[in-house]
This record gives structure tokens, C-alpha cells and sequence, in this order.
């Protein structure tokens, strides 16, 4: 199998130390998203999206399976670069366009899930055998450099986890893989739509509470990797609309006041009664802002897709 590590579970025990005692000691507290996701939490994710209420895996997969063979026949990528692959499963849709096509060649998924990353890169070299596929272990918010060089390449950045980079990581992470690109490259950009309320809601705070479990898994992240003493039933899951930025926020509700230790760092975190935490930012775009934001960074806007029901939104743009 090929995969080429850049990230080991040091560097991560590492990083999850200095994110937890910059967040925990900050007012107000919060944490990055990027810890929800431990194999527990990744099960988790996946489980919401087959939730009813979370139509955003759902549009963006009706998108891909629409318009893929268009995307094949626009880009004639040679390589796709996944960024936070996960279990690419979406993927599949523009891998089979562009072997159908013809042009590609090469497979690359990046993740910072080694296991996650290996057992993809195993189906995907079962499932096509006539492709070079090669998982990189990695963070792409640091280890863009290690992509393979040039020809041809589309990057891509699907599920909406664009929306949780605050709006200066993302202008960085967008310049970022601009500068990796050459002029003519592509980038594909799954986006989430600004829509109604009471659609957004609903979808990170659903009735069978599995976005509640996912939110206070950061916790048990927490307790398992430095032994720190969260009692996750004693938050409760709060998820709200922010108007002026234009995104879903999810946080931690302290039920009581709290005093945690947090072994691992040598830090006592207290907790106010009602005192919030926040885990999550996940921004909704409208479509003027992506293609300005995209601009910014060297990218013209050439084609973009929605579904049926305009919930969601894939971007194809080209390196300047
Ligand atoms: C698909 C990772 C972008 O923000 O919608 C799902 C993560 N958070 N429910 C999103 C998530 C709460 C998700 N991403």
C-alpha cells in the first residue's frame, strides 16, 4: 500500500495539546472541530450523514452524480488530489467520470486520520486496480508542499468543511492551495447555501440527538488523550444561527458549574453555570461571496453546480 506519513501520532498529541490550553484558557472557551473526529467520533459522522435533517452529504452527492461527467470533460484531470478525504466515498463519482474519460491517472487522498486513510486507500486499490493511488498522511492546512508536482491536477475540497475554517483560515488555506497549483490547475469546492433557518437548524441539532453525541465526543477526545475529567452528560448541545457571519455555530452549555482537571496539561478548567464552549463554526456561503473569496485567491470561478432543491453548492475554479 502507499501511503507517505508527514503527520504521526506525536505531532498530533502535540497539536491537541496546544489547541486544548489556548482554547480552554481563552474567554470565551473554545476548541477546533478537527478533534472531533477520533474513530468514535468519525462513526458518528457518518451516522449524521443519514439523518433526515442533514441534507448537505445528500445534495452535494446528488451534485457529483450529476455533473461529474461534466467535470471530467472540462478539467481532463490527470491527478485528483482529495483534501480531508475520509472514506472518499463521493469521490468514487469523479474518479469513475475521469477513468471513463480517460485522463486520469493517479489518486491522491490526504487526511490526518492514518487508519481512516489506509483503509481507504485498501478499498480504492481493490476497487480500481488501474489507478495509482497514494494516501498521504497529513494536515492540509500545513502539509500542502507534499503534493505530487504538476500536470494536470484538480484539488478537491468537498463536504462543506470549507465552512469550518474561520473566514482568515480560509483566505490563507484557499492562497495555500493556489500556491500549490499551477496556472490552469482546478480546485472543486463543496459549499454549503445561506438558506432558511429552519432547514440549517434542524440539520445540526436533529431530533435524535447523534449531532449532541458528536459535539460532546471533543470531550471525551479530551479525557481519553490527556486525562482530563469531563463529564460529557453534564453539557448540553447548543447549536445557533449567526446572522452576521452567516453561520451555524455549535457549542457546550455547562449544565452546572464545573471544575475540570485536565491531568494531561496540568490545568483546572472552571465552569460558570450556563458558561458556553465553542466547538464548531460551520459558514454558509452565498454564491457572490465564494466567487469573490475564490478571486481573492487567484481562482477564476468557471463553472458552478447546485441541486434540485438549491441547498448546496459545488465550485469549479481554475488557478489563475
Ligand atoms: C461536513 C465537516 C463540514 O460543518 O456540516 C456536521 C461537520 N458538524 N454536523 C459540517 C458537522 C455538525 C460538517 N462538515
Amino acid at each position: 500500500m502507499n501511503l507517505e506519513v508527514h503527520l504521526d501520532e506525536r505531532d498530533l498529541a502535540a497539536a491537541l495539546r496546544a489547541d486544548v490550553r489556548t482554547g480552554l484558557t481563552a474567554t470565551p472557551k473554545w476548541l477546533p472541530p478537527k478533534w472531533f473526529y477520533d474513530a468514535r467520533g468519525s462513526e458518528l459522522f457518518d451516522e449524521i450523514t443519514r439523518l433526515p435533517e442533514y441534507y448537505p452529504t445528500r445534495a452535494e452527492r446528488a451534485i457529483l452524480a450529476a455533473r461529474s461527467a461534466e467535470i471530467a470533460r472540462i478539467t481532463e484531470a490527470k491527478t485528483l488530489v482529495e483534501l480531508g478525504s475520509g472514506s472518499s466515498e463521493k469521490t468514487r463519482l469523479l474518479l469513475d467520470a475521469l477513468l471513463t474519460h480517460g485522463t486520469l491517472g493517479a489518486f491522491v487522498p490526504l487526511d490526518v486520520s492514518a487508519a481512516a486513510l489506509a483503509d481507504a486507500v485498501a478499498r480504492l486499490d481493490a476497487a480500481y486496480p488501474a489507478l495509482s493511488v497514494r494516501g498521504i498522511v497529513g494536515d492540509y492546512t500545513r502539509h500542502l508542499h507534499h503534493l505530487p508536482d504538476g500536470g494536470s491536477r484538480m484539488v478537491a475540497f468537498l463536504g462543506g468543511t470549507i465552512g469550518n475554517l474561520l473566514p482568515a483560515e480560509r483566505a490563507g488555506f484557499l492562497g495555500d492551495v493556489r500556491g500549490v497549483l499551477d496556472p490552469g490547475e482546478w480546485l472543486l469546492l463543496g459549499a454549503d447555501l445561506v438558506k432558511d433557518v429552519r432547514t440549517l437548524l434542524p440539520a445540526y441539532d436533529d431530533a435524535a440527538g447523534v449531532t449532541a453525541d458528536f459535539n460532546r465526543n471533543v470531550l471525551r477526545v479530551i479525557n481519553h488523550h490527556l486525562d482530563a475529567d469531563f463529564e460529557p452528560q453534564r453539557f448540553d448541545h447548543v447549536a445557533v444561527w449567526d446572522d452576521g457571519n452567516e453561520w451555524i455555530e455549535m457549542r457546550l452549555r455547562a449544565r452546572e458549574p464545573m471544575r475540570v482537571p485536565v491531568r494531561g496539561l496540568d490545568l483546572e478548567v472552571d465552569f460558570a453555570r450556563g458558561e458556553l464552549l465553542r466547538t464548531e463554526v460551520s459558514a454558509k456561503f452565498r454564491p457572490e461571496r465564494l466567487r469573490d473569496e475564490l478571486a481573492a485567491a487567484g481562482f477564476r470561478l468557471r463553472q458552478r453546480w447546485t441541486d434540485d432543491d438549491g441547498l448546496f453548492t459545488v465550485c469549479l475554479a481554475q488557478a489563475a
